[in-house]
């Protein structure tokens, strides 16, 4: 395995590589937990290659979010990716990305308007805008991305297709602990007893799809209860439930098969998201 901190050394390298080599990536902040690893596997699986990034993005991060705490361990993260045979690991600096004069943006597109978008109003431009930086630096064949984040999924995939890169989304399934919590790097800094709490979330998006499951058809009922749950749980407040259009995170009136129900709560000051998808009947989507 071999680290690039330096984006020029990266750059001679890609370079170099034969033009028919399929190249998989998986960007990432760090701090990897099972989830990452889950796309790392699926990235090793269909391609020659595999190359991970590991960088807080700081564009991403409003001015009275996480940034500073964001949870960080480089070497534990590199022993993980060692193990699950990774090629190259990309770990550049905020002036390898960002270098003074840096002043270009991406508009994020339509899917990102709403929910997390509304809630944290500079994140997806700061997504958009350093994955479009990697995937020009990385000109991967396949890039993959976690379910966990399906609002970010649906964003990047618009994005792709928008601006004609040609690199192909692969979306994986979300990974969790035992008990149904969505791992996720923020999971950290939950206290044992805000852990315990944080539980109602992913309890009321699964409620959510089996009262789909039992024939509730009306997203506003399903809502109605799932805020209910949330409501009654102390400590733990809503950002927002809906339910969506997978692709264009629009809300629906009417529940499909396909569809997403997604949730953001606070945990004491811990904002945590996760989202489950109404099935179809026969259990495909
Ligand atoms: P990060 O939160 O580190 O997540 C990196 C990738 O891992 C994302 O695609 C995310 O959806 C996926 N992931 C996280 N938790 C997961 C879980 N429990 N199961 C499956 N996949 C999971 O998302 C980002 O970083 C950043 O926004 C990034 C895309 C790197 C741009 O800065």
């Amino acid at each position: 395995m071999k680290v690039f901190e330096s984006v020029e050394e990266w750059r001679k390298h890609r370079a170099g590589l034969p033009r028919n080599l399929s190249l998989g990536f998986v960007p990432t902040m760090g701090y990897l937990h099972e989830g990452h690893l889950s796309l790392v596997r699926a990235a090793r699986q269909n391609n020659d290659r595999i190359a991970v990034s590991i960088y807080v993005n700081p564009t991403q991060f409003g001015p009275n979010e996480d940034l500073a705490q964001y949870p960080r361990d480089r070497n534990r993260d590199l022993a993980l990716l060692e193990k699950e045979n990774t090629d190259w690991v990309l770990l550049p600096s905020d002036a390898e990305i960002y270098p003074p004069g840096f002043s270009t943006y991406v508009e994020p597109p339509e899917p990102s308007r709403l929910w997390c978008g509304q809630s944290r109003p500079v994140h997806f431009r700061g997504v958009c805008t350093v994955v479009t930086i990697l995937f020009n630096l990385v000109q991967p064949t396949r890039a993959y991305f976690g379910r966990k984040d399906a609002q970010q999924a649906a964003v990047i995939r618009r994005m792709t297709q928008d601006l004609r890169f040609p690199v192909e989304i692969v979306v994986c399934p979300t990974i969790r602990e035992p008990d149904g919590l969505a791992m996720s790097s923020r999971n950290v800094y939950l206290s044992p007893e805000e852990r315990q709490r944080a539980l109602v979330l992913s309890q009321t998006l699964a409620a959510g799809v089996e009262r789909f499951r039992a024939g509730e058809r009306e997203a506003r009922v399903i809502l109605e209860s799932g805020t209910r749950q949330i409501a009654n749980t102390p400590g733990v407040r809503l950002d927002y439930l809906g339910i969506v259009d997978q692709n264009t995170f629009a809300p629906v009136e009417t529940v499909q098969p396909g569809n997403y129900m997604i949730g953001a709560v606070y945990v004491g000051k811990t904002r945590l998201i996760d989202n489950r998808v109404f099935e179809s009947p026969g259990g495909c989507v």
